[in-house]
């Protein structure tokens, strides 16, 4: 039988943290993923440029025979998905499905606080978006979201430099500015999938009584739950626990860098979008 993988698809190396999650949850499915090396980071571009690549992205994966694409990217799912869901999908591929990973985090993130205010780190795209502000509204009405936009952190991780000393001035700068905005965060969501490789140093800079929550489990869960209540796509998705991965820039690199990402060596192949 044809192979119909999984798409999950980030500007660069940060849905691998997603992918992970969502590989430890659904070991039976086929995966490939899609990081556009290339032209990372997305955080800063416009809107119109993160649609235009986040769309060459999605038609590759297509073309791969995916029935169904995770954008594990918050930026594209910010500034891409919807127009993606609402336009393009309804006139080229009605039978394919595209999800992101901003409403599964705001569906549920309103249970990691008690005092009903929460933080959200992301790139500049994502905060800029309000996408967080308007999803988390619509399912905790009432609790204050407060954004900051950390446009150092996605550059310290994909040059390496997420260990570094460096790394420490600006988490620790980054992390006063948020909590600046309001001393009764007790949650801080990690809305970007590149920072959980930064987790150690977040918490390391925030008081104790702060939670931190990275979005790799919650988006496998809400996964697992849509392909339960989705049987017509979940049969279309090959299930022969198989995963290839495809950078848009250098494989060498992208095996190099990988594996703090998806905590196993892996083995990618070029291409071209
Ligand atoms: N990993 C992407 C996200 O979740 C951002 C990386 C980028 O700026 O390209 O937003």
């Amino acid at each position: 039988m044809k192979r119909s993988p999984i798409g999950v698809f980030d500007s660069g190396y940060g849905g691998l943290t997603i992918l992970k999650e969502i590989r430890t949850l659904l070991p039976q499915y086929d995966f490939i993923y899609l990081g556009d090396n290339a032209r990372t980071p997305y955080g800063p571009r416009s809107f119109d440029t993160v649609y235009e690549y986040t769309l060459q992205s999605v038609k590759w994966l297509f073309s791969q025979n995916c029935p169904l694409i995770i954008l594990a990217c918050n930026t594209a799912s910010a500034k891409a998905l919807r127009t993606i869901q609402q336009l393009y999908l309804p006139e080229f591929d009605k039978e394919k499905r595209v999800l992101g990973v901003i409403r599964p985090t705001a569906e549920i993130i309103g249970n990691y606080s008690s005092s009903k205010n929460i933080g959200v780190l992301g790139t500049k795209g994502t905060v800029k978006s309000e996408s967080y502000l308007i999803e988390i509204e619509k399912s905790f009405p009432g609790i204050k979201v407060f954004q900051h936009a950390c446009p150092m952190w996605v550059p310290l991780v994909e040059n390496n430099e997420y260990n570094s000393e460096g790394a420490d001035f600006f988490i620790k700068k980054d992390l006063n500015l948020l909590l600046t905005k309001s001393s009764e965060i007790d949650a801080v969501l990690l809305a970007c999938t590149h920072y959980p490789l930064l987790l150690k140093k977040i918490k390391k800079f925030l008081p104790e009584n702060i939670k931190v929550i990275s979005q790799g489990n919650i988006v496998a869960r809400s996964l697992q739950d849509y392909l339960t209540r989705h049987p017509e796509i979940d049969s279309k998705c090959s299930k022969n626990a198989t995963l290839e991965f495809y950078t848009t820039d250098s494989p060498e690199d992208f095996d190099k860098h990988s594996e703090i990402f998806f905590g196993e060596k892996v083995n990618s192949k070029h291409t071209d979008l």
